[in-house]
């Protein structure tokens, strides 16, 4: 049963294509090696620039490790491609606030970010207690650096359907009481009170959107048995929360936009005895995004959420050319070959009723 017939969401409108500006994914695994050659070209196809997730193995905690990967992100580019990797700083306990300021000086830092440690993939380098930081954030609240948060307790006390909740309640907001001046996004947004405390801290809290979590609930994982990958962290949400992202996305709200946490694991390690936190949704990120605002009844508000957003919270330019999206089924391929193996795609195989249409530059 594919996606669509399990969640019949509103009725389309009849408009045949939409031209926007050319958007920006603020949070991506590209990951390296052979997996960064297999799924770079969507992420190109779809985005002018990337804000990259550092969550290698090792994690990349210096400037020179940042350097090198931009370098590996670069060279991984198909011919022809603009793409403009945004590189982060995967805060550690040890993270130094001078060599925070050293990479953003230097243009290579565009932002850092807090993985609780265990919270989620390739996150036991992770920070355990936030407090340690405070010579970080204060550093970055001096320079205008944002920080992009995992907003999860790790506590295995916690239900984990509750674990965003209770970070936010814990300790994002005191966070944010401390650091009166430190520009955060809130990751992949799955609750409606989370959408609430974004709203709450407009202008200096932002927070992004998976498309994912605009058309899975909770239940989609057990669907007709376990469904392995509809599986990432932090997890799909009860129905009502779904309903509220689609709302904070959809609304015209300036302090969110697209992030789509695209994390390729290879079908081995989805269909193994532990299956591996992480969905490909790379190649039908905005086809899925533009969809849900076309079914929303929100396609002039559309732009702002895919490409003005972005720029604005990070204080960078907005992209010269144009994507045109249009009413155009189409189908992308169920997986992607790596190495012998294969990934597999969110909505692969389904066909999407929109599809990416010319690039200007
Ligand atoms: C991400 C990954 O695989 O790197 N997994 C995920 O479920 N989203 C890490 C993350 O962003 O949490
Ligand atoms: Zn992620």
């Amino acid at each position: 049963m594919s996606i669509s017939e399990l969640f019949p969401d509103p009725p389309a409108s009849t408009v045949p294509s939409i031209t926007i500006k050319r958007p920006d994914d603020w949070h991506i695994h590209l990951r390296d090696g052979d997996v960064l050659k297999a799924v770079i070209p969507f992420t190109t196809s779809q985005f002018a620039r990337g804000i990259i997730m550092p969550n290698l193995v090792p994690p990349v905690t210096t400037v020179e490790s940042a350097q090198a990967y931009r370098e590996r992100i670069l060279k991984a580019r198909p011919e022809g491609s603009d793409f403009t990797p945004l590189m982060t700083c995967y805060l550690t306990e040890a993270t130094t606030a001078d060599e925070i300021e050293r990479g953003f000086k230097e243009g290579v830092w565009a932002a850092a970010k807090l993985y609780p440690a265990g919270a989620t993939t390739n996150s036991h380098a992770g920070v355990r207690d936030i407090q340690v930081l405070a010579p970080v954030f204060e550093r970055m609240e001096k320079i205008g650096m944002p920080v992009l948060i995992h907003g999860e307790v790790t506590d295995w006390s916690v239900d984990i359907f509750d674990r965003e909740a209770v970070f936010m309640e814990q300790k994002l907001l005191p966070l944010l009481k401390r650091h009166l001046g430190l520009k955060v996004v809130v990751e992949h947004v799955t609750t409606a009170e989370t959408v609430e405390i974004v709203r709450a801290h407009a202008g200096r809290v932002a927070g992004t959107i998976t498309p994912h979590h605009l058309i899975l609930n909770r239940s989609s994982l057990f669907n007709g048995g376990l469904q392995p990958h509809f599986y990432c962290l932090p997890v799909a949400k009860h129905e009502r929360h779904r309903l509220a992202l689609r709302q904070a996305a959809t609304s015209g709200d300036g302090n969110f936009f697209i992030g789509t946490d695209s994390a390729p694991h290879l079908r081995s390690a989805k269909q193994a005895e532990c299956c591996a936190a992480g969905i490909f949704c790379g190649a039908t990120a905005l086809q899925t995004y533009v969809q849900v605002f076309d079914e929303e009844g929100a396609l002039p508000h559309f732009e702002a959420f895919a490409s003005l957003n972005g720029p604005r919270f990070y204080g960078l330019p907005v992209n010269t050319g144009t994507l045109t999206l249009e009413r155009r089924p189409d189908r992308q391929m169920a997986a992607i070959e790596v190495a012998g193996e294969d990934i597999v795609m969110f909505r692969g195989g389904e066909q999407l009723p929109w599809s990416l249409g010319e690039t200007r530059p």
